[in-house]
């Protein structure tokens, strides 16, 4: 078991993720790891690890069962940036995650990919059994701080002119974080995607960290604040945004690391 005064480690697929997290802590300090820069540190009076992993779900998972084994580490979080799969949900909106899928993982048969549980051997009885799913209580807690927290607005600059005064107030939902080694930029696949798995975000790393936390016994917390919303426009919304909205998943993750 681990202690509670091992660090939490937290996993940023890229830099701009990782830079936003730094600005909320104290007492940092840097150490080379992995090829990488580590910083260790408090975020609200907890100890953390921090690294960028670098992009998709190996990247992810290798950095978080490294993390764990070297630091002690007590939980895993991954904080960052998502596409939006929930037509509800907008650019700004955060989805902390009560479920993982790799939607990426499976079978391929002519109807399309059937999907399997990652990590199981494709028969038997728990092949079908996709989801990793955050404990109960855990997802207790963090819905109470989900319905709590208050988010700042987007620079108005940021924001199309037609945009709706209420599409800046932000949101902070539980939902199904979907994790897979492609950056969706597809009307079509979004949809895809949010009707098969009735998921709210869709990153590339997320599920990973879930299925390399439910090996090593640890407990798994994914933030995403959306930076586009998967569809024809991904690729010009995710670099106008992705250093906008990054603090707000490390603004939501300071409210969190006390739960963990
Ligand atoms: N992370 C941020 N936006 C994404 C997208 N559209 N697809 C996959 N990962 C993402």
């Amino acid at each position: 078991m681990s202690s509670q005064s091992a660090p939490l480690a937290v996993i940023c697929a890229m830099p701009e993720e990782k830079a936003a997290l730094r600005e909320l802590m104290t007492d940092l300090e840097t150490r080379r790891f992995l090829g990488r820069d580590v910083t260790l540190g408090r975020l609200e009076d907890h100890d953390v690890v921090v690294a960028e992993s670098g992009i998709g779900k190996v990247a992810a998972a290798v950095t978080a069962t490294l993390l764990s084994r070297e630091f002690g580490c007590r939980g895993l979080v991954v904080s960052g940036v998502a596409g939006g799969l929930d037509p509800e949900l907008h650019i700004g909106d955060t989805v902390i995650a009560h479920s993982l899928v790799q939607h990426d993982y499976g079978q391929l048969q002519d109807s399309g990919l059937k999907s399997f549980r990652p990590g199981v051997p494709p028969l038997g009885p728990d092949r079908q059994d996709i989801v990793f799913s955050v404990a109960p209580d855990l997802v207790e807690r963090l819905q109470a701080i989900a319905a709590d927290i208050d988010l700042p607005d987007l620079p108005a600059g940021l924001l199309p002119q037609s945009a709706p005064k209420a599409w800046r107030r932000r949101r902070v939902v539980m939902g199904r974080v979907l994790s897979g080694d492609q950056f969706i930029n597809s009307d079509i696949e979004r949809r895809r995607l949010h009707r098969d798995f009735a998921a709210h975000a869709v990153e590339m790393e997320g599920a990973a960290v879930a299925q390399a936390g439910a090996l090593l016994g640890l407990p798994v917390v994914v933030v995403r604040c959306l930076s586009d919303l998967a569809g024809v426009d991904s690729h010009l919304d995710f670099p106008r945004f992705v250093a906008a909205v990054a603090p707000g998943a490390a603004l939501v993750l300071r409210r969190i690391v006390r739960e963990l």
